[in-house]
Formats: structure tokens, C-alpha cells, sequence
């Protein structure tokens, strides 16, 4: 079996729910106390052990580059102040981890940006993190806790969660037995159904481990939902092999793609930094 070494970052959305803020800032960018959604992403690989960071952007994303380089004209400025501690975990990240980059010219859905994404995965199992979904775990990061799961069911891993039933045409929606506690194998899945035809109210979270099938079988999957290519589709297709693992995850998961849940996140670890 090979170790997960890889995230993909589908960053190329243009977060249109927090304009102006996200005219020319990416939304990735934005803070959370003082720390870039991006960041907390990143750190969460990193929890994982995995440093090579993929990100599948476009256009206007540029400072998400700029974020993960050294700025030597700032270091200097600091350099020797006490600031200096304040871009240490950007310097760590830096050091300790490589970065691509791959640009996706047309949004055309979450399965198509992870399909630009094989360029920079190759042939290998891999992690996804939609910074969006911000996730804190109970003891091990969220993405930690599914490569571990993947390592003992050596199949693709996704995050869910239990949701009220009204908001389940927010999510990907499994149908799935629970073989042990928490762990679910997946037998099938719909993205963003009504209500009325949503198969539980298990919802799927911004967080995957994805084996390198997937490729192919996102290739030959037709557009769904909102006419885009769905990664839930093709994840559909593993599953009606017995191939999909879901995981209600211990933690705690803030949906900073709505202001009400970056607000939350905010909150969150404002009151856990202030002493
Ligand atoms: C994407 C996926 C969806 C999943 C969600 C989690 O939707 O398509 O299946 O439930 O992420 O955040 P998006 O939020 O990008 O519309």
C-alpha cells in the first residue's frame, strides 16, 4: 500500500458570497483571526504527514502563491523584533513542504478542477481539503484521522457528517451501513438532493482520500448536477464497487463558505488564542 504524500487544494472558486471582500483577494486569503483559510488547510496536511501541496487555481489567486514564499523584504524589516514570531508558522509551512500549482481555466464543477489535478498527483492515493470546510479535531486533525482509516481499508476515505434534514441540498448525501462505529461503507451517493429524495441525512464534508481510480472514472463520468463534472458521481461509481469508506469524523467542522460559519470559526479561535 502507498502512503498518502500528496493534498490537492481546489482553490479556484471565486467566492462570490463574500463579495467585495473577494474582488481581488481570494477567498482562501481571507482570515480567520490571523491565520488565511488556506493556511489552516495546509497545517492540517501537514498534521498528516504529508508535504506536497497541490493546488488546482485560476485567475486572481496569486497571493495564495505569494502566501507559501519567503518575503525577504518583510523578514528583514522584522527581522531581530519581536514580530518576528508572527510569520514563523508561514516559515515552517515553507520550509517543510514543497508547492505546485495548476491553473483551471473553466469551472466546470469539483470533479472537473480534481481532475486538473492529476498532473500533479501522478499515480498515487491522495488527500483533498476544501479550505472552505474548516475543520479542527478532537485529537488528531480530520485529515489525519481518515489516512489512518485508509491505511487499514486501503480504499477512497470521505468525511461526513450528520446534518437537519432541510439542508441536506447543501451536501453530497450518502446512503451507506454503519460496519462499526462511525465508519460507514458506501453503497451509494447524490450530490445535493431535496429533501424529499435525499437517501439519510449524512453529509459529505470537504475532506477525501482518493485513490488514483478515481482519475479514469472521473474521465468517463458525465456531467451532473448544475451541469458540472461531480466528484460524488464518480465516488459513486467506487462505491457500487464497495470501494467508499465514510467517516463521521471526531471534531468540529465550520462551513467558512458561508458567512455565518466563518463567523462561527472566527469566534472559535478567537476564544481559543485569547488568554
Ligand atoms: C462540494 C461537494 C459536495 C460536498 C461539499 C462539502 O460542494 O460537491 O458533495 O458536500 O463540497 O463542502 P460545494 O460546497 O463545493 O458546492
Amino acid at each position: 500500500m502507498m502512503t498518502i504524500k500528496k493534498c490537492l487544494f481546489p482553490v479556484a472558486g471565486f467566492g462570490t458570497r463574500f463579495l467585495p471582500a473577494t474582488k481581488a483577494v481570494p477567498k482562501e486569503m481571507l482570515p480567520i483571526v490571523t491565520k488565511p483559510l488556506i493556511q489552516y488547510g495546509v497545517e492540517e496536511a501537514m498534521s498528516a504527514m504529508i508535504d506536497e501541496m497541490a493546488f488546482v487555481t485560476g485567475k486572481n489567486k496569486r497571493a495564495i502563491e505569494d502566501h507559501f514564499d519567503i518575503n525577504y523584504e518583510l523578514e528583514n524589516a522584522i527581522s531581530g523584533t519581536e514580530k518576528e514570531t508572527l510569520i514563523e508558522s508561514t516559515r515552517n509551512i515553507i520550509n517543510n513542504c514543497s508547492f505546485v500549482y495548476k491553473r483551471q481555466t473553466e469551472m466546470l464543477g469539483l470533479g472537473h478542477a480534481i481532475l486538473i489535478g492529476e498532473a500533479m498527483i501522478g499515480s498515487e492515493p491522495f488527500a483533498v481539503i476544501l479550505p472552505d470546510d474548516l475543520c479542527f479535531g478532537s485529537e488528531l486533525s480530520v485529515i489525519d484521522q481518515m489516512v489512518k482509516l485508509y491505511e487499514q481499508y486501503n480504499c477512497s476515505v470521505i468525511a461526513i457528517e450528520e446534518v437537519p434534514r432541510e439542508e441536506t441540498h447543501r451536501y453530497g448525501v450518502i446512503a451507506g451501513e454503519e460496519e462499526s462505529a462511525g465508519i460507514f461503507r458506501v453503497s451509494d451517493m447524490v450530490e445535493k438532493p431535496s429533501v424529499d429524495v435525499a437517501p439519510s441525512n449524512l453529509a459529505i464534508i470537504g475532506r477525501y482520500v482518493l485513490t488514483p481510480d478515481i482519475f479514469p472514472i472521473l474521465k468517463n463520468t458525465p456531467p451532473g448536477k448544475n451541469n458540472e463534472l461531480q466528484i460524488t458521481d464518480a465516488l459513486r461509481t467506487q462505491a457500487k464497487e464497495g470501494n467508499v469508506i465514510g467517516y463521521k469524523f471526531k471534531g468540529q467542522r465550520f462551513d467558512c463558505g458561508s458567512i455565518e460559519g466563518f463567523i462561527e470559526a472566527t469566534n472559535f479561535v478567537y476564544s481559543k488564542i485569547k488568554v
